[in-house]
């Protein structure tokens, strides 16, 4: 399998970006058209293609003073910048995805054993509900959920994983949006998907997907747990999000 070579810096050094190789070059190089702000006031760049992305100023990791005022922005609209959407694709998960994803779901995550938890009846079964992100003909994501039998208002995500080369891309957040979007339309109100307390990228990403955590009996680390929610010593962080 190819993967990308290591990160480069673009062009425009406003992005970090593990998709740039000689062969994609400037092919996936969007203009900046507009910016706006997300609901914690910071910075987005609207992109030609629809597409779009975080231009945060969070010294001394990403200085970019000049997103904070008009002018500063003024002078980048109209200057492309890659946009890491624009290369990957998405699709229904297919029965066949789950020789693939059963092999690299231990590495994902680092080692720790998810394998047995995500049997092929997901890839069979679920398969509305269930989503593969690729880049070009590699899959880099997927996402297997479903909608609740007993509840007829609510979908689940059951898991979500991205290789470790192509993460804080939008990789996820592109899965998410598309199991949304499939939830709506189907009428469903509330997602609800549940982690790990020890799973920090989780709940990080979760919460910046705009998901709220149910209030459980024990904090750990800040965050409100289900002691023993998935059995003995299996504490769970609940997640839910309306549609
Ligand atoms: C969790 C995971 C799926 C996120 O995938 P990803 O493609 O890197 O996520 P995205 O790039 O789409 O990020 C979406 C949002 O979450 C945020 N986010 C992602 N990873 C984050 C991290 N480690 N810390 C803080 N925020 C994070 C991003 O900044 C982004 O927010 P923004 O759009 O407001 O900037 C990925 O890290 C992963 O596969 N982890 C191992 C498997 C796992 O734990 N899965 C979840 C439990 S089932
Ligand atoms: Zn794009």
């Amino acid at each position: 399998m190819r993967y990308p070579r290591q990160a480069t810096i673009s062009a425009s050094s406003l992005c970090y970006n593990p998709f740039r190789s000689t062969a994609t070059k400037n092919l996936m190089e969007r203009k900046i058209i507009a910016f706006r702000q997300d609901p914690r006031r910071e910075w987005i760049a609207v992109l030609e293609c629809g597409h779009t992305q975080h231009v945060r100023h969070n010294p001394p990791y990403q200085e970019r003073a000049w997103v904070l005022t008009a002018e500063g922005r003024q002078n980048f609209i109209g200057v492309p910048i890659e946009c890491g959407e624009c290369h990957l694709t998405i699709r229904h998960a297919e029965p066949r995805d789950f020789y693939f994803v059963t092999t690299v779901i231990n590495d994902w995550w680092e080692g720790r054993n998810m394998r047995d938890m995500l049997p092929k009846l997901f890839f069979t079964h679920f398969r509305d509900t269930s989503f593969i992100v690729q880049e070009q003909s590699n899959i880099v994501g997927f996402l297997n959920g479903f909608f609740s039998q007993t509840f007829p208002d609510e979908a689940y995500i059951h898991f979500v994983g991205v290789h470790p080369a192509f993460r804080k891309h939008g990789a996820a957040r592109m899965l998410y949006e598309k199991f949304f979007e499939v939830a709506r339309a189907n009428g469903k109100k509330i997602v609800r998907c549940v982690t790990s307390p020890v799973n920090k990228t989780s709940i990080a990403f979760h919460q910046r997907m705009g998901f709220e955590i149910e209030a459980g009996d024990v904090e750990v680390d800040g965050i409100s747990a289900h002691t023993n929610y998935d059995g003995k010593g299996e504490s769970r962080v609940l997640f839910f999000k309306s549609l």
